[in-house]
């Protein structure tokens, strides 16, 4: 039985640690669209704060398009194996401030450049693009609901670290 559960977890471990090669080497990282159908509309002008934080419907939708378009980079769950920066840093820095307006007017600049990063990517200094830019696939519903979903794991590694 222990035979077994050894070589179960080999073949588990393999599998996972192809499918993590595979993102390296390819770099599948071709932006899906995100369906945000079951979310309020937003309209075609972009919203500032984002109106969907705390709204448990966008993070679950945010999950989803984390996990098909971020996660090969930035971990899965959003914690981050070192390959790009850990993504819930900056929330975690807004949530630890004293007041709620400084929280506030923090979180929007987060959002803010977010925004910017998730629509345009990142560029090396060769031009060479480290991450993809989304602008072609994502709505700004799509945006919003995967930072609603960043800022809510946030909130919640910080309330386990408070336990
Ligand atoms: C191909 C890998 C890759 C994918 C896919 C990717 N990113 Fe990134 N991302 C990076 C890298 C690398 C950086 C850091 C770039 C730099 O150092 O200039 C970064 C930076 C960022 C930053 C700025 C972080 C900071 O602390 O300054 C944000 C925000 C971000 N990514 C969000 C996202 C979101 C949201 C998605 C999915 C929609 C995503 N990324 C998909 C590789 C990726």
């Amino acid at each position: 039985m222990q035979k077994m559960r050894t070589f179960v977890g080999l073949f588990v471990g393999l599998f996972f640690g192809l499918t993590a090669l595979e993102v390296l080497a390819h770099g599948d990282v071709t932006p899906h669209p995100v369906d945000t159908s079951s979310l309020p509309s937003l309209g075609k002008e972009w919203v500032l704060p984002n109106p969907y934080r705390g709204n448990e419907k966008a993070v679950a939708v945010g999950a989803i398009g984390y996990l098909h378009n971020c996660a090969g980079c930035h971990g899965l769950n959003a914690e981050s194996g070192g390959v790009a920066p850990d993504l819930l840093l900056v929330t975690k820095d807004c949530l630890g401030m004293a007041s709620m307006d400084q929280q506030s007017s923090c979180l929007k600049d987060t959002d803010d450049y977010y925004k910017d990063i998730v629509l345009h990517g990142k560029k090396n200094g060769e031009g060479r693009f480290l991450m993809p830019a989304y602008e072609s696939v994502f709505t700004q519903e799509a945006v919003w609901a995967i930072k609603a979903y960043t800022d809510s794991r946030a909130k919640e590694d910080l309330a386990k670290k408070a336990k």
